[in-house]
Order: C-alpha cells, then sequence, then structure tokens
C-alpha cells in the first residue's frame, strides 16, 4: 500500500467515524481492504481510493467503515458489569422509579455490535427486573453487522460457555438446516430495538433518558478530544444517578468529565448534574 493511499484512507475513515488509525494499523488496514477490491472489482488500491472519491460512493464508505471496525464482542462480555447491573444499578433505580415516574426502565447498548452485549444485558434484566418494565436501544455505525444482531442467530460455538439453563429459557436451538444455530427467543428480542448510529454525528435519535448506558469496547478506537466529546454526549443522555459503563481497557482517567467513577470502568452522573 503507498504512503499516499494509506493517507488517504486513514482521512477517510477518521473523517466518517473517529476511528484513529495509526501507522501501526497499516497491515491490517490492508488486509481487510483486499475484500473490498474484489467486491467493487477494483483492479488495485489506486482505483478503489478513486472509486470512494467518485459520485454515488456513500454506499461503498459505508462498507469501508464495516470492513474496517473490529466487532469482536460475546456475550457477557466483562462479566462483572452485568453482576453490578443485577446486585446494584436496577434495585437501585427500581427503588426510585415511582418518585421519579419512570414507568421503564431504559438501556441503551452504544457500539452493541453483532448483539452478544444487548442480549446479555436482556438476560441479566429479565432475571432481576421483576415486574418492572424495561426497553434496550442497540446501536452501531455497522449495518452488517447490525443485520446480525437484529436476526439474533449464533453458531454454537458463540453460545457454548452460556450455562444450560440460559439456553433453555432464552434460546430456541436450529434442527435441520437450522442445525447447529441458536436464536434468542422472541421474548427477549422484542425487547431490543436495533437501529443505526454514528454516536459522533449529531444528536442521538431518542427522547427518553436512559438509567444505564453501555458504551464499551470502542472508545478505545478514537483520539482523547473525541472521547471527550462522546463522554459528555453520554452523560447528557443519563438520568442523574445514572451508570455508564465502558470497556476495561478504556478508563475516563485521562479525559475531562463530570461523571464520578463507582469501580473500575463504571460511572455514575451525580446527582443535578
Ligand atoms: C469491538 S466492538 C464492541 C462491541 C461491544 N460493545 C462489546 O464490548 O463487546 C466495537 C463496535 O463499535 C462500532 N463502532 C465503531 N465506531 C463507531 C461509531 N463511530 N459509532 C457507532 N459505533 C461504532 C463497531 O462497528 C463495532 O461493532
Amino acid at each position: 500500500m503507498r504512503d499516499s493511499e494509506f493517507e488517504f484512507i486513514r482521512s477517510i475513515v477518521y473523517e466518517r467515524s473517529r476511528i484513529n488509525l495509526g501507522p501501526d494499523k497499516r497491515e491490517l488496514v490492508s488486509a481487510r481492504l483486499g475484500k473490498r477490491l474484489r467486491a467493487t472489482n477494483a483492479p488495485d488500491l489506486g482505483a478503489y481510493c478513486q472509486l470512494l472519491q467518485s459520485p454515488g460512493a456513500e454506499e461503498e464508505l459505508g462498507n469501508l467503515i464495516d470492513a474496517i471496525s473490529t466487532n469482536h464482542t460475546f456475550f457477557f462480555r466483562e462479566n462483572a458489569h452485568f453482576d453490578f447491573l443485577r446486585e446494584k444499578a436496577v434495585p437501585e433505580m427500581a427503588a426510585r422509579a415511582r418518585q421519579e415516574n419512570w414507568s421503564r426502565l431504559n438501556v441503551w447498548s452504544a457500539a452493541c455490535s453483532s448483539g452478544e452485549e444487548p442480549y446479555s444485558i436482556a438476560m441479566t434484566l429479565a432475571g432481576c427486573a421483576g415486574t418492572w418494565g424495561w426497553q434496550i436501544e442497540a446501536t452501531d455505525i455497522s449495518h452488517r453487522i447490525l443485520a446480525k444482531a437484529k436476526a439474533g442467530i449464533y453458531k454454537e460455538e458463540t453460545v457454548s460457555r452460556l450455562p444450560a439453563d440460559v439456553m433453555r429459557t432464552h434460546f430456541q436451538k436450529g434442527f435441520g438446516p437450522q442445525e447447529g444455530y441458536h436464536r434468542v427467543k422472541s421474548s427477549l428480542r422484542d425487547r431490543v430495538s436495533f437501529r443505526h448510529l454514528n454516536l459522533l454525528e449529531g444528536e442521538p435519535p431518542f427522547s427518553q433518558p436512559f438509567q444505564v448506558i453501555f458504551c464499551r469496547n470502542v472508545m478505545i478506537y478514537f483520539d482523547r478530544p473525541t472521547q471527550e466529546q462522546l463522554v459528555e454526549r453520554l452523560a447528557r443522555r443519563l438520568v442523574p444517578g445514572g451508570y455508564l459503563f465502558v470497556g476495561h481497557s478504556e478508563s475516563l482517567t485521562h479525559i475531562t468529565h463530570r461523571l464520578k467513577m463507582i469501580r473500575p470502568a463504571i460511572y455514575q452522573k451525580p446527582a443535578g448534574a
């Protein structure tokens, strides 16, 4: 890959997603673009860069971001967050619900990838929210990954570590041509709304405030000013006392924000903030 091509891809990806591709990502970019070259019949990277600048390149720009972004995720990733949700956040919010006139618990899984995170939240809430209603908004920048998340169908190896009772309660086993696949039951799928959202573009399209926001393992790709903007944008969407969960490698220590650290990777919006 020529320097000028890497620089062009780097700047266009940054402009679109704020994903910051350092020089160490050159190999990764090159490997991931191979697929896009084949899909678009571009003979080489130079031609692909030209295609990205042509009128009507909007769809391919989306495909480029899809190809570059890392969607790695798994069920109950960073399990301590789900324990905290069940043992602390939900009982606390449920106790405030009547006084605050909250008809339900609203949770946002921002950068939800292929759905493992919002469905893990859903399984946790199904076990602890009691009669209180709840709803999960799940968003991601990648259309491709959102389609997978909406379907809620996972290969055997993706769910193999989930306990048998969780599998029985929340998944349907596939038979015949669906052998080896498991689908999240509609009782959970109906509680999760998936939609496309670039976290760094404009205001999120939600009218309701959230008691809990998960925004994990995505900030790591952004530079510090972008992280600050994003944390402020998320904080605005939290109710006072609401919780923000970030990835364990994404401590907010190095950025300026108004949240209080409660535990590693768990932050709370102070009352009145
Ligand atoms: C590594 S996955 C993390 C998934 C999940 N939150 C977890 O912790 O397991 C990162 C996700 O962030 C999404 N993403 C990257 N940039 C984004 C942006 N600007 N807006 C929204 N989502 C973004 C990617 O498409 C990807 O699905």
